[in-house]
C-alpha cells in the first residue's frame, strides 16, 4: 500500500451524522446529484429523514465531509439512499469503506437484505456495487405520491 493511500485510510472517520455536518451534506448532494428533481432537494431529505431516525452516515477526512448516505430499515428490508463521495476524493475506496460500515450498523439493527435503486442515467455506478457484492435483481421500482 502506498504511503498516501495509507494517510487516506488513518485519517478516514465513518460515523453518524451531526447537526454540524449539516452544510457540507447538503454541499456534497448538491454537487453528487445535480439533476435530481425539486422534491429530492438535499435539505429537505435531510431534515425529513432525521425527524424520523438518525440512520444517515458520514465519511469525514482531515475536517471535510468526503462521503455521506441515507440508510433505512424498515423490519424486513434495509435501503440505501443518497450515497456519495466528493469527486476529489472518489475511486479511493471512501465510498466502499462507507457502504461496509452502513451494512454492518443495518445488520446489528437485524437487517439481512439492503436494496438501492440507480437512476437510468446513472448505470454506470452498477459496477460500484457490484464491486461491494451487490447483484442486479430483476424487479420492475414502481412509487406514488401522497397528496
Ligand atoms: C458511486 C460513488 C459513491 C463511488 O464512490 P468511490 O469512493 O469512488 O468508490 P470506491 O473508490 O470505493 O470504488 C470501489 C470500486 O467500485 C468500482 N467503481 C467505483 N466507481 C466506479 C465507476 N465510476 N465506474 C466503474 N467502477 C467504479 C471500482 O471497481 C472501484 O474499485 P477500483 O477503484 O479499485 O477500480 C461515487 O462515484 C459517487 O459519489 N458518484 C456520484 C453519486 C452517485 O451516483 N451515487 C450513487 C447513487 S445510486
Amino acid at each position: 500500500m502506498s504511503q498516501t493511500l495509507h494517510d487516506q485510510i488513518t485519517f478516514m472517520n465513518i460515523r453518524k451524522f451531526i447537526a454540524n455536518d449539516r452544510p457540507k451534506v447538503i454541499a456534497l448532494w448538491k454537487s453528487s446529484f445535480p439533476n435530481d428533481p425539486p422534491h429530492n432537494a438535499p435539505a429537505l431529505v435531510l431534515d425529513a429523514k432525521l425527524a424520523v431516525d438518525d440512520l444517515v452516515f458520514v465519511v469525514e477526512q482531515r475536517d471535510e465531509i468526503v462521503g455521506a448516505c441515507i440508510a433505512g430499515y424498515d423490519g424486513h428490508r434495509g435501503w440505501l439512499y443518497g450515497v456519495a463521495v466528493a469527486p476529489v476524493c472518489r475511486r479511493q475506496g471512501v465510498g466502499s469503506a462507507l457502504i461496509y460500515f452502513v451494512l454492518k450498523e443495518l445488520n446489528l439493527l437485524g437487517c439481512k437484505k439492503v436494496n438501492l435503486q440507480i437512476r437510468t442515467g446513472n448505470a454506470t455506478v452498477t459496477a460500484f456495487y457490484q464491486a461491494l457484492g451487490f447483484a442486479v435483481e430483476e424487479r420492475l421500482s414502481m412509487s406514488t405520491f401522497i397528496q
